[in-house]
């Protein structure tokens, strides 16, 4: 671990994402002794206390978010010291100077994490340069939204880029540090088997689901402004769509990987105003259930503007316009207040070119591949076999070959997300995270279908807290003579 040496400076240390996910992804890198003895994290936010009552406070937190059989009060206490905290107003740069003095290990990498709203980005950026407390090996880590549409984000970016260059620039997207999500790019291209098959002349079309049933969890105000579009799709679902449709990288290089992803981005076909009815479905929860107990609608939650038309909801049907995937379209929906957290892809595989089974079975006869990326990861091949017993004659059955990862490879924990990320961070591997390309085309496709919403003047159609969404997002699939995979 001595390459990976840090000094860690966390802006935004006791909001919500560092309290609940950084920290807590940190001690378990310090469980997993891949923490070098010398690295530090300074802790940074504008509330006033010292490193003792931060300490304090940041115990109680790791024993609140860490699974209780993870936790271990020795292992904590000794994360805690490398942990100091300082009292700082982004804004002002004479606070600055307070970092230098942190700075005494010139052998650590600096890394800088801005858990802060994207508007601090560039002000925190500039601050720390006129302080002379970064340089050209600083490695910077911010997280989405970049802005909330293309031109917003080029600002923010431009923003970053005047002080940091592009191989400086850690642009986080929770997904792409999932164990699962990463397994795409082994499934893909480590089993020929797939990779032979992974075309329009193979597949028919794919799903991408991400379902969550919890609904907006006190953050109104930052998600109305936002939505489901904005909030989801714009990264996670499309980072998905990605890897699921580029082509083989030449190696597992940052730039080789995200070339590859943006060519896909680039070739999504338009959502012009005409094909809104046929192409996108928003939805807005209303009263229902969750886990069997009564929840409130989207307006009537705490802090509720009740006149929002903000969506919790989209199905979407994306379409690629190249070589590979024409004629493929790709399913996807995403919603708050679902019926369950799931995230699933499903290859839906295109029949034999001739069929000689039951005619009244044709409907069951091609290969599907879902990936369960949470939860129950893993995958199931569906393949037909005969059904036996000598009076079933040559009826077809659809069976998986399935692929548990708890089970199949005993692994008793999947690291969080941010425990892959922050490691990669500090070893200053870049393929886990966006390049500003990639997010300025995930912009160009998501705005346009934002203004023909906004042009169009329509309300989001609604659905019942604890449904799958407005029926019309079952018209949707439904119109082109398929249907959203139920596991039945
Ligand atoms: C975040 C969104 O990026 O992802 C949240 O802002 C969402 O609204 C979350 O709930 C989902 O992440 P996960 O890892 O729980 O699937």
């Amino acid at each position: 671990t001595s390459d990976t040496r840090c000094d860690l400076m966390l802006f935004g240390a006791v909001g919500d994402l560092a309290q609940r996910k950084l920290f807590p992804a940190l001690y378990q890198l310090e469980c997993g002794g891949l923490l070098a003895r010398e690295s530090r994290v300074l802790a940074l936010a504008r509330r006033d206390m010292g490193t003792d009552e931060f300490r304090d406070q940041l115990f109680e937190n790791l024993k609140r978010y860490v699974k209780p059989a993870e936790f271990d009060a020795g292992v904590a206490r000794s994360f805690l010291e490398r942990v100091e905290y300082r009292l700082l107003d982004f804004t002002d740069p004479a606070g600055y100077d307070v970092l230098q003095t942190w700075r005494d290990r010139p052998d650590n990498e600096l890394i800088v994490y801005m858990a802060t709203p994207p508007a601090m980005y560039g002000v925190i950026a500039r601050n720390l340069k006129a302080a002379s407390c970064c340089n050209e090996n600083t490695r910077v880590v911010v997280e989405k939204p970049i802005g909330h549409d293309l031109e917003s984000s080029k600002v923010i970016n431009d923003e970053l880029g005047e002080v940091y260059s592009e191989n400086q620039l850690f642009r986080i997207d929770h997904y792409l540090g999932k164990e699962t999500v990463q397994n795409l790019i082994a499934l893909r291209f480590a089993n020929n088997l797939f990779a032979s098959q992974w075309d329009q002349n193979h597949i028919s079309h794919v799903e991408i689901t991400v379902a969550e049933s919890v609904g907006i969890e006190g953050r109104w105000g930052y998600f109305d402004k936002a939505g489901q579009i904005r909030d989801m799709v714009q990264n996670h679902l499309l980072q998905l769509l990605c890897l699921i449709a580029m082509d083989p990288p030449a190696d597992l290089s940052a730039d080789s990987l995200r070339d590859e992803k943006v060519k896909v981005l680039k070739a999504l076909k338009t959502i012009r105003p005409d094909m809104m009815d046929s192409y996108v479905v928003r939805g807005q929860y209303t009263a229902g259930t969750s886990d069997g107990k009564p929840v409130p609608g989207y307006l009537e939650e705490e802090g509720a503007n009740k006149g929002s038309e903000t969506e919790t909801f989209v199905a979407l049907k994306a379409e690629i316009e190249n070589w590979r995937w024409s004629g493929v379209p790709f399913y996807i929906r995403t919603g708050k207040r679902l019926p369950e957290k799931l995230s699933q892809i499903i290859i839906h595989f295109k029949p034999a070119p001739h069929y000689i089974f039951d005619p009244d079975q044709k409907h069951l006869a091609n290969n599907k591949l879902i990936i369960r990326l949470q939860p129950d990861e893993g995958m199931s091949l569906r393949i037909l076999t005969k059904d036996h017993g000598l009076d079933k004659g040559m009826r077809l059955r659809q069976g998986p070959l399935e692929l548990t990862f708890s089970e199949t490879f005993e692994t008793d924990r999947i690291p969080d997300a941010y425990e892959r990320l922050l490691w990669e961070v500090m070893k200053g591997n870049q393929y886990l995270f966006v390049r500003r390309d990639e997010v300025e085309y995930a912009w160009r496709w998501v705005d346009q279908v934002i203004r023909n919403w906004r042009d169009s003047g329509e309300p989001p159609k609604r659905y019942a807290a604890g449904t799958w969404g407005p029926v019309a997002s079952i018209a949707m699939i439904t119109r082109d003579g398929r249907s959203w995979y139920e596991d039945v």
